[in-house]
């Protein structure tokens, strides 16, 4: 298990190009998304949303709002994830009914509520909103290279353009990452990491 999993992670690579006419099966794409949908988040407040766009002209316009980045057009899939926004308000029904989960009794649940607006008032949300999303997003590309799947993170878009092209108001959720999703037209290089020593400090 511990050698597939590294082999796992040195498979996964960044997708510059995918190859257009390669269809992901539906079982595949649900299977990255469950990736996503188990991950742990802040709170447990599973702050991102994904919106999967199948369609060419779509891919195209998605594209042109990635500073036309290739991946993203010639991809068999791609998943845009969102960072909630306005539903990580304290007073909102969406917080109560996730934290519900973990607290049923009405006593410790306005305990946590209170804890977490305090915490609220006291954090940059759409940073914090983003960082459990790009959680999401990197065990959806491990979950894809667990199965043959190739993808690439793509932080560089424009956030309006993006916006627009998604039809969303950007102040009830922001994009955070772009997931283009298929097989890869190119071999994976080589892995450039530095060496543990170099980001590891034992005290
Ligand atoms: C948050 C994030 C944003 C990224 N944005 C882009 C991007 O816009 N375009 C791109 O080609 N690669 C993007 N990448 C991919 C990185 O360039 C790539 O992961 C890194 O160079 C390491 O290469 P590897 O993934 O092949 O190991 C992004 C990666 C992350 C984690």
């Amino acid at each position: 298990m511990r050698n597939e999993l590294l082999q796992l992670f040195l498979r996964r690579h960044a997708c510059h190009q995918f190859l257009p006419d390669r269809a992901l099966p539906r079982e595949d794409l649900e299977f990255i998304l469950e990736a996503g949908r188990l991950s742990p988040s802040s709170f447990g407040l599973e702050q991102w949303k994904f919106i999967v766009f199948e369609q060419a002209a779509d891919k195209q316009a998605l594209q042109a709002a990635c500073f036309g980045q290739a991946q993203v057009g010639s991809a068999s899939v791609v998943v845009v994830i969102l960072a909630r926004l306005a539903e990580l308000h304290p007073d909102s029904p969406y917080v109560r009914r996730l934290m519900a989960r973990e607290y049923p009794q009405a006593e410790a649940l306005q305990g946590a509520l209170r804890n977490y607006r305090e915490f609220h008032a006291a954090t940059d949300v759409p940073t914090w909103s983003a960082a459990q999303c790009h959680i999401a997003a990197a065990n959806m590309m491990t979950a894809a290279a667990g199965i043959g799947v190739d993808s690439c993170a793509i932080g560089g878009f424009i956030p309006g353009e993006l916006c627009r092209v998604l039809d969303i108001d950007a102040r009830i959720s922001q994009p955070v990452l772009v997931l283009p999703l298929g097989y890869c037209a190119h071999p994976a290089g080589e892995k450039q990491r530095l060496p543990l020593t170099e980001m590891l400090e034992f005290r």
